[in-house]
């Protein structure tokens, strides 16, 4: 398969100003440094082929942001190289963002006081769209992200979950071969969001358009992306298919147990305990490493038990669990 994009060793290091203000601050200023630098990108590596969905996850403050805005071209890295289809985001923008379309879940990049369908023009314009394939795409994106309630309404009047769905449309409107899209989905309710998922995964079948996803929503991942990145700290920690992360953890498993007395704690080994309450508590366990059978009895033996539940581990707790420990 043809990689589309390749991103070598990328880093990226923000200079925070220190410098106080005030006369006192200007003395002070003389013996300190003028910047501090915080390493939000520390040299990350990968490809990316032709037509991919990838999932780029991480905690807050991981570098996901800043990693989007080096791939559209808004920010300049200090060091490494982006190739995206021979070229390079920030030599040559116009012929760059003919390419590729952004999405930032925290800005909109439609025209505030203009309703959504002027801005769409505005767009054909700048991105010299042909009249007819732009009306065929409008056409589609209405009925695929509902778009007629409100399309005729400013920016400004729109609910979030409207105003995302129309950024969206307005990203794929020249269609791109690539779309980066930064927590599209953040705040949404699950209708909205199941919406945008659809339409996500749909163009991204239908026109072979690779999709870089960023988001804290395991479900978006799940429903629209077959590859994950997971960044943390500036480092690539995992880079390989979603279900591997879901088979990997598959042998997790989460009881929950009712006691008939109070117990202040308990003692297994090799397992987590919760204390829910003084009656519940719950056990994160592997079956690997603790058969359940073997859980069951000794649990048995040394305690009165009332009620218990037992549950996979849902992917929301295993990615907690990565951020909390950095590995897999
Ligand atoms: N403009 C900026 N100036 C200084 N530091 C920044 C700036 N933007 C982001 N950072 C810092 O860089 C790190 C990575 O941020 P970001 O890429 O936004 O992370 P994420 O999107 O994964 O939450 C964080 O520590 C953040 O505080
Ligand atoms: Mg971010």
């Amino acid at each position: 398969m043809d990689k589309l994009i390749k991103v070598e060793n990328l880093k990226k290091v923000y200079k925070i100003s220190e410098r106080k203000r005030g006369l006192p601050g200007k003395i002070a200023n003389l013996f300190v440094p003028k910047f501090k630098k915080k390493v939000a990108v520390d040299g990350i590596s990968f490809t990316i082929n032709e037509g991919e969905a990838v999932g780029f996850i991480g905690p807050n403050g991981a570098g996901k942001s800043t990693t989007i805005k080096m791939l559209s071209g808004i920010l300049y890295p200090d060091e490494g190289t982006i190739d995206v289809n021979g070229l390079s985001p920030y030599k040559n923008r116009t012929k760059y963002v003919a390419n590729i379309g952004v999405v930032f879940g925290q800005k909109s990049q439609l025209q505030w006081d203009l309703p959504v369908i002027d801005s769409f023009e505005l767009l054909r314009r700048i991105y010299s769209i042909p009249k007819a394939d732009y009306e065929s795409r409008v056409n589609q994106f209405r009925e695929l992200l509902d778009l007629d309630s409100f399309i005729k309404q400013p920016v400004r009047q729109l609910s979030l979950g409207q105003r995302m769905r129309a950024d969206i449309a307005a990203a794929f409107l020249h269609s791109p071969k690539i779309i980066f899209l930064d927590e599209p989905t953040i705040g949404l309710d699950v209708v909205a969001k199941e919406k945008i998922r659809n339409f996500i995964r749909y163009i991204n079948k239908e026109t072979n358009t690779t999709i870089i996803f960023t988001t804290h929503d395991m479900k978006d991942i799940s429903e629209t992306c077959d590859r994950l990145i997971i960044i943390d700290k500036g480092h690539i920690i995992y880079d390989g298919k979603f279900d591997e992360i879901v088979n990997k953890f598959s042998s997790e498993r989460c009881m929950v147990i009712e006691f008939a007395n109070k117990y202040e704690s308990i003692d297994i080994d090799n397992v987590d305990i919760k204390d829910i309450n003084e009656y519940k508590k719950e056990i994160r366990f592997n079956t690997n490493i603790k058969p359940i059978k073997e859980l069951i009895n000794e649990i048995n033996n040394k305690y009165e038990v009332k009620d218990f539940t037992v549950n996979e581990v849902d992917i929301d707790d295993i990615v907690i669990k990565i951020y909390e420990t950095g590995e897999i």
